[in-house]
């Protein structure tokens, strides 16, 4: 199956406060140099923010882990856990398909989802509530045929149920999830054969629909308004609330710096480097990532060494271009490869 990125796509992504530091305590559990591996949880957060994955978001993701975009997009596209199309506002229904499911009437709940929810996969409903896919065994095959709603599974399903649970979500309510057929958890549908002593009277729901239960947020998308994240290699609390978060950020900032040590001898980069400015002029950068080849994080580093607008760019000069070249940390060569000069000469004619 092709999985490419859906054609239209957001303006920009941005992590909420909360979530914001919640990558970064992430990223801060990998040694310098390895922070490229917090690229699934960053991802898979930026996806339950959004419920799904935008280019932007994508872009966001690798630009905080100091990643060609390449390489992170190379992860959400591989793994089939990351949807690159927008999926319904309230929840994306997942369908086991595999072959317990298939056998126990997998195909019913599909035809459910084809005439409730949109005739073909990845496919917004027309009121935008709900997309729906078929997936590989999720691994509950002894409630078989079922479906993942969200965060929780809906076992032991018949079609007429399914539909039933499909409209009580669209009206905002959140089925309670686990087996739709009177059954506890997995055991025999004619009753317990062995370990009989066992008492379920004392909690009415198994332990994963329970928890559900309590959490209640089944279907609701990460937000920032979650308990407390925590992060405890990060500290005695181990909380990493946004104001804290920036508190901490605030006081390193403010700290004494240590005299610095004797600067060893740089490395000369070939080349010589272009003339830069302070700041965009007026305050206005031109938009960098105009230029084929440039993202987020390359404009962010052409306006650290001082290019804000295309005519700057397309006035490099041989020597210029070899300095700049040598001078994109993780990009090295790209103003050649894609030939930022010309495509900047042409923006700057276009007055862009
Ligand atoms: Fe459907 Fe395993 S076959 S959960």
């Amino acid at each position: 199956m092709l999985r490419r990125l859906a054609h239209e796509q957001p303006d920009s992504f941005a992590f909420t406060p909360a979530n914001q530091a919640w990558a970064e305590a992430q990223i801060s559990k990998y040694p310098e140099g390895r922070q490229a591996s917090a690229i699934i949880p960053l991802l898979w957060r930026a996806q339950e923010q959004e419920g799904w994955l935008s280019r932007p978001a994508i872009e966001h993701v690798a630009a905080l882990l100091n990643m060609a975009y390449i390489r992170a997009l190379e992860v959400a596209t591989f793994y089939f856990m990351f949807q690159l199309h927008p999926t319904g506002s309230i929840a994306h229904v997942q369908v086991c398909g595999t072959t317990s499911c298939m056998i126990c009437g997998a195909e019913d709940l599909i035809q459910v989802c084809k005439d409730k929810i949109a005739n073909s996969a990845h496919k917004l409903s027309a009121d935008g509530k709900f997309t729906w896919e078929e997936v590989e065994c999720l691994g509950s095959c002894s409630n078989a045929p079922m479906a993942q709603i969200g965060k929780d599974y809906y076992e032991d399903l018949t079609a007429e149920r399914f539909a039933e649970i499909l409209d009580e979500l669209a009206e905002g309510k959140v089925p309670v999830p686990g087996p739709q057929n009177g059954r506890y958890a997995a055991e025999p549908l004619s009753g317990l054969t062995s370990l009989k002593e066992f008492d379920s009277g004392k909690q009415r729901y198994n332990a994963s629909v329970q928890l559900a239960v309590e959490i209640g947020d089944t279907v609701k998308r990460i937000d920032g308004t979650e308990v407390p994240l925590r992060a405890p290699w990060r500290g005695a609390s181990g909380t990493i609330s946004p104001s804290e978060e920036r508190a901490a950020t605030k006081a390193a900032r403010s700290a004494p710096k240590a005299p610095a040590a004797p600067a060893a001898e740089a490395p000369s980069s070939p080349g010589r480097k272009p003339e830069g400015l302070s700041e965009a002029r007026a305050g206005q950068p031109d938009d960098l990532k105009k230029i084929k080849g440039v993202g987020p994080k390359l404009e962010k580093l052409l306006h650290s060494l001082g290019f804000f607008h295309f005519d700057q760019v397309a006035a490099w000069t041989e020597e210029e271009i070899a300095w700049v070249d040598e001078n994109l940390e993780g990009f090295k060569g790209r103003v050649t490869r894609d030939n930022w000069v010309a495509q900047a000469k042409e923006l700057a004619d276009q007055g862009n």
